[in-house]
């Protein structure tokens, strides 16, 4: 019996994919998908001296990863968690270190009973949470709870409680932009649910048309479904779209006629540039409407702005207009993990709480200013080398982190991906991964208009990579469609940039 067992374990046939929960098999996040695996197995084998690629590193512009990417992280945050995290220096300081960080962490040590490695309560440690509580005000002008705010591992764990508590079965629906960051339909899979679609209005710079959500809600209706809330992505992802107070106005209403709730994912609210609308939260739009009625849930990271805090995993997210007993069911969902992880949880402290003290404050307001104008820059370099590019149009990042070119696809190159059994924006992608070592992610991984190809790619290359990874993007693109090119048609022109 033992020897069957075994055999049966080293073939490795005990537990089959088959066995499997469906909605695991069925669920897909592009963001790190197939393109994803291929550049993994390429950085493999340059490690291992292979030399049949034409470049000597991949890039990995498929992620809003900053610090992966070379961004540092915010300094007297982290010299803060320092002293948290290691007793000693808090109880002697740390000579280099100022006045404003050793009351911080010794403020933050007295408050977390039992320190960093104990549980806090399931929504996360009092002192943040009033911290997050008036900062929000701070934002919005209006009063906020500590008790509706949840701390969270990351946005993405906030996004996943809600998903729970909203859908009941495969009747539920939730409204979620298209192209949308796939974390949403992911989820909803997951929780037996469903997505209906919503267009982004790319002509309109990405923008939320209600008449567009009035036509989804009405498809998904039709189809049988419940709506049940509606997801905005403002700043967008991966469209980089920051949406108008006009807009924003729209989408209350609209909430607020259909009984829906409103998922706001306001991570990138730190991520605005030039003259884009400047953001302005739906909590405020809410409240200036006073729309008392429509109940809303807002998150925030610190794995992006210009914190990129990716690894610390921290969020949170705050329930308004939500019943008391609803709140208590979120609680419950939450205290199943226990509590988000507490070092993640100070750093949304330090996040929504930054230095006051005249030195520590103008350190931290230029670094702040130096990475978000660097941002702004790489943004622009991009999309301009992009928009130089025959068959690309690229709205400009209004916002976030990313682009979301619009790529003519060569017939020959259409039929060639199905011969390939791929999407054409995925096997645009991945020729691109295997001649020039960027990875960025088709568009099809996040939903688009039929007959439309595009690719999401962030800008985050450092300042120092950022023209050689645009130059050899755009010498990828100029060969794709010489390749592909129909013998018939008469060649692009050349551009009069070199890039
Ligand atoms: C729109 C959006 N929401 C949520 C997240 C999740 O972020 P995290 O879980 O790191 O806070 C991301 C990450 O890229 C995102 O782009």
């Amino acid at each position: 019996m033992a020897a069957l067992l075994r055999s049966r374990f080293v073939g490795g046939s005990i537990l089959k994919v088959a066995d499997l929960n469906p909605l695991v098999l069925k669920a897909e996040y592009a963001v790190r998908g197939q393109i994803l695996q291929r550049a993994m197995e390429i950085e493999a084998d340059i490690k291992a001296g292979n030399a049949k690629w034409p470049f000597d590193r991949v890039v990995r512009c498929n992620i809003g990863n900053p610090q992966a990417l070379g961004q540092t992280p915010p300094k007297f945050a982290r010299q803060v968690l320092s002293m948290i995290m290691n007793p000693e220096l808090l109880a002697t300081g740390v000579s280099s270190y100022s006045t404003e960080v050793l009351e911080r962490a010794r403020t933050y040590a007295t408050a977390i009973k039992g320190g960093v490695g104990a549980y806090s309560d399931s929504k996360g440690v009092r002192i943040v949470r009033d911290e997050v509580a008036a900062f929000i005000e701070q934002r919005d002008g209006y009063p906020s709870d500590p008790e509706a705010i949840y701390l969270t591992d990351g946005a993405s764990a906030g996004v996943r409680h809600l998903t729970q508590l909203l859908l009941r079965g495969p009747q539920d629906a939730i409204l979620a932009p298209s192209p949308q960051y796939p974390l949403y339909s992911a989820l909803a899979t997951l929780g037996n649910g469903s997505i209906a679609p919503y267009y982004l209005d790319e002509e309109a710079d990405w923008s939320v048309a209600v008449d567009e959500l009035e036509r989804a809600y009405a498809a998904a209706a039709k189809a049988g479904n419940i709506p049940r809330g509606l997801v905005i992505i403002n700043p967008g992802n991966p469209t980089g779209a920051s949406l108008t107070r006009e807009a924003l106005d729209g989408i209350v209403h609209f909430c607020q006629r259909r009984d829906l709730v409103l998922l706001a994912d306001e991570v990138y609210q730190e991520n605005v540039y030039g003259t884009a609308p400047p953001f302005v939260s739906l909590k405020k739009v809410m409240r200036d409407l006073r729309a008392d009625d429509v109940p809303l849930v807002s998150f925030h990271s610190i794995s992006k702005g210009f914190t990129g805090e990716c690894g610390l995993r921290g969020g949170y997210f705050e329930l308004a207009n939500f019943r008391t007993d609803v709140r208590a069911q979120l609680t419950k969902l939450a205290s199943i993990s226990l509590c988000s992880n507490v070092v993640g949880q100070i750093g949304v402290g330090l996040m929504v709480n930054p230095p006051t003290s005249p030195e520590e404050k103008s350190a931290y307001e230029a670094d702040r200013d130096a990475k978000l104008d660097s941002l702004e820059r790489r943004a622009e370099l991009v999309a301009d080398a992009l928009n130089a590019l025959p068959g690309v149009s690229c709205a400009r990042a209004q916002g976030a982190l990313y682009l979301f070119p619009n790529i003519e696809v060569p017939p020959k190159a259409v039929d060639a991906a199905a011969a390939a059994g791929l999407q054409p924006d995925a096997f645009y992608s991945l020729r691109m991964l295997e001649s020039t070592g960027l990875v960025v992610v088709p568009g099809s991984g996040f939903g688009q208009k039929n007959g439309t190809w595009h690719f999401r790619t962030t800008f985050l290359p450092s300042p120092d990579d950022i023209e050689s990874v645009v130059a050899r993007l755009a010498g990828f693109h100029r060969g794709f469609l010489e390749e592909f090119a129909d013998p018939a048609e008469p060649a692009h022109p050349s551009p009069s940039s070199d890039l």
